[in-house]
């Protein structure tokens, strides 16, 4: 049976990234990833790094080409009762700003990375159990090439997303879950179209929600408040355009650029956090362990905060024979999890439009923006948390 010091099951942002940190301390690890190569590069996803995200990634390495090719952005704006307002990061917390630069693109750096040099990374390689995680050997059983095969572990890390295998490994009863799903999803859409807006538009309209992002100067992402299990299939792109339109319309006019759509999907969202994020040697981190709803832009961020946090324990382990930081890995990822849920939910519930809303909570929703609008206070609290805390 094969041995490594860190298996990590799961070869998204969170799982790639802790195999670049521990392989930069000289952490001997694996990654196995279910899915292939191309597959794990192309899927759409998160468009927003905090500046803490880019720090990360450029402490490791792995920004050579997000500081050629990311977009800057110093702000964003709400649009709420057919009006406009600028959110501005920089002036409001310090100097700190987010870089437009797509999962795809951060996947595609970090494994281009790994496999010119990395720790091994192993594509179609996919994990059906996790055994012993209480003794001093978890071993993770897995598929590859067709067979069945076993790696033993010192510690075993969990980046496998909110639908992996890992969480299974611990115990009904060793850990809780606390949930909320949301009774409306999001249409995304890429468009290969100049973005109409310098920053991103994050718009709260009588019709629902809507958000104006990009990926380039030249292809927009865009997203609409559809009900749940709407099908992709009855929105013609006419009828997209028109809805956007109608979402993001300002008195004194604006005009959305139209073109092509090259993908459609729909989104469901869901808040969710399992504590603690360990149990005996196995590990969870990214979406494995928590999910939000994406109106935050805090998902992938996440993912990151907490590898940073792993990844600078298991060093310190290495190091010093010391466990004390991998004991405090959960409570310390979970205060900056639980506040980044906690601004996720106040983006989606005071954007969106539940399907039973009732005109005195929408009434509520306008009072909550204008008092953004009105108050560097508040103005500073939504730049504070969507710009990023530093990691503990
Ligand atoms: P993931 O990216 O989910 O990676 C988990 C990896 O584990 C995957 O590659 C998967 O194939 C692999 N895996 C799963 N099971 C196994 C197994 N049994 N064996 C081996 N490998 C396995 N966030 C935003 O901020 N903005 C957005 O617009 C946004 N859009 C999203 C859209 C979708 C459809 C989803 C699902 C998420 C979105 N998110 C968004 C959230 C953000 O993309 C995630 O928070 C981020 O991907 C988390 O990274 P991760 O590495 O923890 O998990
Ligand atoms: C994007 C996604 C988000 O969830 C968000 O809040 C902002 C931007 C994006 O995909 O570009």
């Amino acid at each position: 049976m094969d041995h490594t010091t860190v298996g990590i099951i799961g070869g998204g942002p969170a799982g790639l990234l802790l195999a670049r940190l521990l392989h930069n301390s000289g952490i001997d690890c694996v990654v196995l990833e279910s899915r292939d190569r191309a597959y794990v590069e192309q899927r759409q996803r998160a468009g927003i790094l905090e500046q803490s995200t880019v720090d990360v990634l450029r402490g490791s390495g792995a920004a050579e080409r997000l500081d050629r090719e990311g977009l800057v952005h110093d702000g964003i704006e709400l649009r709420w009762n057919r009006r406009a307002q600028r959110i501005d990061f920089p002036a409001l917390t310090g100097g700190r700003r987010v870089w437009v630069y797509a999962q795809t693109e951060v996947v595609k750096d970090l494994i281009a990375l790994q496999t010119a040099g990395g720790a091994p990374l192993l594509f179609e390689a996919r994990v059906t159990a996790v055994a012993g995680a209480d003794t001093d050997r978890p071993v993770v059983h897995y598929t590859h090439q067709g067979q069945d095969k076993t790696l033993s572990c010192d510690y075993v890390v969990g980046c496998d997303g909110f639908h992996g295998v890992t969480r299974k490994a611990i115990p009904d009863g060793a850990c809780r879950t606390f949930e909320r799903v949301y009774p409306y999803s999001w249409f995304g859409i890429l468009a290969d179209v100049p973005p109409s807006c310098d920053e991103l538009i994050y718009a709260h309209s009588p019709r629902g929600f809507a958000l104006h992002s990009m990926r380039s100067t030249t292809v927009s992402r865009l997203y609409l408040q559809v009900a749940n299990g709407t099908d992709p299939a009855d929105w013609p792109d006419e009828r997209i355009w028109d809805e956007l339109d109608a979402r993001f319309a300002l008195d004194g006019g604006w005009r959305l650029e139209r073109g092509p759509i090259t993908s459609k999907a729909v989104l469901p969202m869901r808040s969710s956090v399992t504590e603690p994020m360990r149990w005996g040697r196995v590990f969870l981190a990214g979406d494995a362990a928590h999910i939000v709803p994406p109106t935050g832009a805090k998902g992938l961020n996440l993912a990151v905060s907490d590898v940073v946090v792993l990844a600078r324990a298991f060093a310190r382990l290495q190091d010093t024979g010391s466990a004390e930081l991998l004991d405090a890995y959960s409570d310390t990822c979970l205060r900056r999890v639980w506040r980044a849920e906690h601004f996720s939910y106040f983006m989606t519930t005071t954007l969106h439009t539940d399907p039973g809303q009732s005109d005195f909570e929408t009434r509520l929703q306008i009072s909550q923006l204008d008092r953004i609008a009105a108050s560097p206070h508040a103005a500073a609290e939504l730049a504070g948390n969507y710009a990023g805390l530093t990691i503990e």
